[in-house]
């Protein structure tokens, strides 16, 4: 089933594929697509046949990711990758600095004032893990002002989760076009060429590059069979492309750095195409948010999107969780998180609005980074309005944070440590916190 819409947070007019995971069967030009088998002796229309393969060929059902792409030109079709300045870009291993028990906060990376496209607008803010073995994940931030004009990316270390805070992008792909706006999100997996287009003069976002097991759904247990986000509206792109024989530069983030090759032509050549390993988009506000009706809050984890699981059941090399508008109604509840220490290192971000366990300084583009075991939860104010709160039903409105959360210690950068766009300060909102137990 194909489904066409004028993408509301874009306002671009692209066809999509529903489902999550599904084996989707597209052809931008009809009769592309051999039918009944993956390589014919001859591909119709004179393409060539192609096998990405996004798991081992073993691996079971549940997780097995491949697609066939019929192309122009074979990819395999390019000269040598040479070695290029990784700008503001860093890759696990993360190793800059000295993994701290602070507390960090940032306020919004800066737009650029040069012309910058989305990779050298790429600043990296913390990580964890390892490219090599292909476990954590990298925290970075993009901002451009300009799209990228025969330049194309591929991140062969991690897939790629992008949140946009701000500008709408059209996302360019071997397999098709997203259009992505704020409250949505695009995951492009790992090993995929594309190129980002600005739909507004600028753009800003976060990106979660995952070194591990691709995202997927989480298991929903006794909540059943629906909820959380539902698998129909994971859209997939219908197949698209770029028929452009011109010198174009192709960038390519492998075992840390960064790469460049000079291709003839477009990377994005893939008239048609069917499989389950592919971008897609999700709109966070499609997210079906679940709570409690009676007392306290259950833990975020019910907020989870998407999940990167590791050999343990249970125990996420990342999750991607949102904290999106929802009614409050907890009896006798301190409704904000309270305080709290995790095993697990918290990433947060703040597409818009205000986030209810902080009175001021998590603006939206900044964020904050809440390692392994660090004590955090409600600043003095938040504390001081919600345990004294009259407990009426109440929407949280106007707002999206979200969390990517990681099984290890997120060690930043030595750039985002310096930036001056962080608040050197963030210890201060817990200070007003006094005793308020009677001396004896
Ligand atoms: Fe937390």
């Amino acid at each position: 089933m194909t489904r066409v819409l004028r993408d509301p947070k874009s306002d671009v007019t692209l066809e999509y594929q529903p489902g999550f995971g599904n084996h989707h069967v597209t052809e931008a030009v009809a009769g592309a697509l051999p039918v009944g088998r993956n390589s014919p002796q001859r591909a119709p229309m004179g393409l060539y046949a192609e096998q990405i393969s996004g798991s081992a060929f073993t691996q079971v059902r549940g997780v097995n990711r491949r697609s066939w792409v019929y192309r122009i030109r074979p990819s395999a079709a390019h000269p040598e990758f040479r070695r290029i300045d990784n700008g503001e870009l860093r890759s696990a291993p993360f190793n800059e600095t000295v993994p701290s028990p602070n507390r960090l906060r940032w306020g919004a990376l800066p737009l650029p004032e040069e012309p910058t496209d989305f990779v050298d607008g790429l600043f990296t803010v913390a990580g964890n893990g390892d490219t090599m073995t292909h476990a954590g994940i990298g925290v970075h931030l993009y901002r451009a002002n300009r799209s990228m004009v025969e330049r194309y990316f591929v991140d062969a270390d991690g897939e790629l989760l992008l949140v946009p805070q701000l500008g709408r992008l059209l996302v360019h792909t071997e397999f098709g076009r997203l259009g992505i706006g704020p409250t949505e999100i695009a995951v492009v997996p790992r090993g995929i060429r594309f190129r980002v287009e600005l739909l507004d003069a600028a753009a800003r976002g976060y990106l979660c590059e995952n070194y591990g097991a691709p995202f997927r759904l989480p298991e929903r247990g006794p909540i059943g069979a629906n909820g959380l986000a539902n698998e129909r509206d994971f859209l997939a792109p219908q197949a698209a492309y770029e028929d452009l024989e011109a010198p174009v530069q192709v960038v390519q983030k492998f075992g840390g750095n960064l790469w460049a090759a000079d291709y003839d032509r477009s990377p994005l050549d893939v008239v048609a195409w069917h499989g389950n390993y592919a971008p897609y988009k999700y709109d966070l506000t499609r997210f079906n948010t679940i709570g409690t009706i009676s007392f306290d809050h259950p833990d975020p984890s019910i907020f989870t999107v998407l999940t990167s699981p590791t050999e343990t059941p249970g125990l996420a090399n990342a999750d991607f969780v949102i904290f999106p508008p929802r009614w409050l109604v907890g009896e006798d509840t301190f409704r904000p998180p309270w305080f709290h220490r995790n095993v697990m290192s918290e990433f947060m971000g703040l597409v818009h609005g205000v986030y209810d366990a902080k009175a001021e300084g998590f603006v939206p583009g900044g964020a904050s980074l809440h390692n392994t075991f660090t004590s955090h939860g409600p600043d003095a104010e938040t504390f001081a309005r919600a345990s004294t709160a009259e407990l009426a039903p109440q929407k949280i409105d106007d707002t999206l944070a979200f969390m990517f959360e990681s099984r290890w210690a997120l060690v930043p950068t030595r750039r985002a440590l310096d930036a001056g766009h962080r608040q050197p300060d963030y210890d201060a909102v817990w200070s007003g916190l006094g005793r308020q137990f009677p001396r004896r």
